[in-house]
């Protein structure tokens, strides 16, 4: 079942004594030592288990230390990871293999409103790098025409506010209002009295976004006002970069987390080391190369959960399947200044841009795909050799990306990703809680897919776990709700988590 793999699981496995001979891991160390048919009276600490070394799984090992650190809740938690790496779909690879040059493969920002991985950039000490500077050329490309290519001169700017008319900014500007007032009611979510929930589409309804997530972004913004050229240009150039889908296919809340992203930053040298500090502070069991292939309850009255890392079991049934967008990401290096003026169809004299982002709305008028979902220049390893990064549905074929940048590319890396959920318009969400002690993270993917999200998500979940298993406590104490402040710490830095 594809799920299973996807997903960071979190998942209670209480009074299973065994488990703390068996360091260190492996395959069949679960198996040999107890069976779901072991009936015994479940003994010893409790143990916490955590499926995914991702941003989920990660942080919900740091949250689970932070309540041992304040109150000592007793509990052992272990983490199983498929892969070597600690990160999940967030990584960094080397051109060149050569460690001197570092990228993010996954593109991957984030912004100050994401208060979690700030806070944890600062906590652990790693350099931000502002991204918010790059004056990158935008251009966004139908797959035959650039329909505009920004970052130009006088009439090129007088060109485009001709293009989506004087009103449509203005719409757009009101449209900036209710990003922002999103991103407010974001906020709260990091505030002392944040909502707790089980239900993903309870807590929609409470934020007040109940609109946002039933309607498709072309349909939202189009009822606000704002005009089809901008919506189809603009906003989905957004959407298409930061998802993988079309404005017309996206519900209108990630459409506008798409273009809420003012202040883009990410860590010098990759995201995943955050999650890496994470896993290391909370002082779990990790295991990496260990791949959990099924779930079992224990038949006994405190219903413990076993986690099988043997062949053969599938998911949990209670998860319906959950599509993901199957994105190919390439990263190569270029000598190459520029993409092929020939290929965008512009003069040999004009500027090509350096972010080439895309609209579908050619083939809504008949034309081609874009072959693409973004291609952008990301820096230099050397005076004259430059970093690109394609984003592409189908996988790219060397032949074209030799004529895209004039024959002189020279190290070429291709990776897969299932990368984001898909998005549609809906009011209906996977289950948080799967059962007793067994709750499922990646529920929040499909309201909004981020690292930081994530966080949050994991954040809300061992809330919910050690409300059930270990007498209303929570993250910040023994109650659920109502917190102490335990620091004077100024309202606008107050993290909720991190701080009580
Ligand atoms: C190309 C791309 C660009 C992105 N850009 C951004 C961005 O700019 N900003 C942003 O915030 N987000 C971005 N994202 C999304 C972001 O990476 C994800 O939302 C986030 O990393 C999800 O974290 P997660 O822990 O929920 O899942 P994952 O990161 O997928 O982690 C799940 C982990 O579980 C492991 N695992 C799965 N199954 C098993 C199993 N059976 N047993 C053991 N381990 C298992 C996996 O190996 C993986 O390590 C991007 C994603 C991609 C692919
Ligand atoms: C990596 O790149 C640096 C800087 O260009 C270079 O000095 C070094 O020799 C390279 N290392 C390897 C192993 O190629
Ligand atoms: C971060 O740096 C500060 C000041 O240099 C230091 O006091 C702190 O211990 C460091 N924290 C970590 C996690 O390394
Ligand atoms: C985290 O722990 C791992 C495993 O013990 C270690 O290899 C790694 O260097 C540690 N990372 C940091 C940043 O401390
Ligand atoms: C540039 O693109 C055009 C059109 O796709 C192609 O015919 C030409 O060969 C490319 N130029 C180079 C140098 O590859
Ligand atoms: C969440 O709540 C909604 C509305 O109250 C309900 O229709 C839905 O079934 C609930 N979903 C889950 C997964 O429990």
């Amino acid at each position: 079942m594809r799920t299973a793999l996807l997903l960071s699981l979190l998942s209670a496995t209480l009074g299973v004594k065994a488990l703390q001979l068996q360091l260190p891991f492996k395959v069949p160390f679960f198996q040999s030592t107890f069976s779901p048919e072991d009936d015994e009276p479940p003994r010893g600490t409790p143990r916490v288990a955590i499926v995914g070394a991702g941003a989920a799984g990660s942080s919900a090992s740091f949250w689970i230390s932070k309540a041992q650190e304040r109150f000592g809740v007793d509990v052992e938690v272990d983490v199983y990871e498929k892969t070597s790496r600690i990160g999940g779909r967030s990584l960094t690879v080397y051109p060149y293999d050569n460690d001197t040059y570092k990228s993010n493969l996954a593109r991957s920002i984030f912004i100050k409103a994401n208060k979690n991985l700030w806070r944890a950039a600062q906590e652990f000490n790693l350099t931000l790098k502002d991204l918010s500077s790059d004056d990158a050329n935008l251009g966004i490309w139908d797959g035959e025409e650039l329909r505009v290519n920004f970052g130009k001169g006088w009439w090129d700017t007088l060109k485009i506010v001709w293009r989506y008319g004087v009103l449509s900014p203005r719409r757009a500007d009101s449209l900036q209002v209710q990003v922002s007032a999103m991103v407010s009611k974001y906020t709260s979510l990091y505030s002392s009295d944040s909502p707790k929930w089980d239900n993903i589409t309870e807590l929609a309804i409470g934020l007040g976004w109940l609109d946002l997530i039933e309607s498709s972004g072309a349909d939202y913004f189009i009822k606000n006002g704002v005009s089809k050229q901008y919506v189809f240009e603009l906003i989905e150039a957004a959407t298409r970069v930061n998802y993988g889908q079309n404005i017309d296919s996206i519900h209108a809340l990630e459409a506008a987390c798409s273009i809420a992203a003012n202040g883009a930053t990410q860590i010098e040298g990759g995201n995943w080391q955050i999650f890496e500090r994470f896993l290391n502070h909370s002082g779990a069991n990790v295991y990496t190369n260990t791949k959990v292939t099924s779930i079992t309850q224990k038949q006994s009255k405190s219903r413990p959960w076993i986690v099988n890392s043997d062949k053969g079991s599938t998911g949990y049934k209670a998860i319906p399947k959950q599509p993901y967008v199957h994105l190919h990401v390439t990263l190569l290096t270029t000598t190459s200044p520029s993409m092929n003026r020939t290929y965008l169809s512009l003069s040999p004299d004009a500027k090509a841009p350096s972010m080439l982002l895309t609209t579908y709305d050619g083939v809504r008028q008949g034309g081609k795909a874009p072959e693409f979902n973004s291609i952008s220049y990301h820096g230099k390893i050397s005076e004259t050799e430059w970093i690109v990064k394609i984003f592409s549905e189908a996988p790219v074929e060397d032949e074209w990306l030799q004529s895209l940048f004039d024959g002189q590319v020279g190290w070429v890396h291709k990776a897969e990703f299932d990368a984001y959920p898909k998005l549609p318009p809906t009011s209906e969400f996977p289950p948080t809680k799967l059962d007793q002690g067994f709750f499922y993270v990646n529920a929040f993917e499909p309201f909004i897919s981020t690292m930081e999200t994530e966080t949050v998500a994991s954040r809300n979940v061992v809330d919910l776990l050690l409300n059930e298993e270990f007498g209303g406590s929570s993250i910040c104490g023994p109650r659920i709700s109502g917190s102490t402040k335990e620091a004077i710490v100024k309202e606008s830095d107050f993290v909720f988590g991190w701080d009580c």
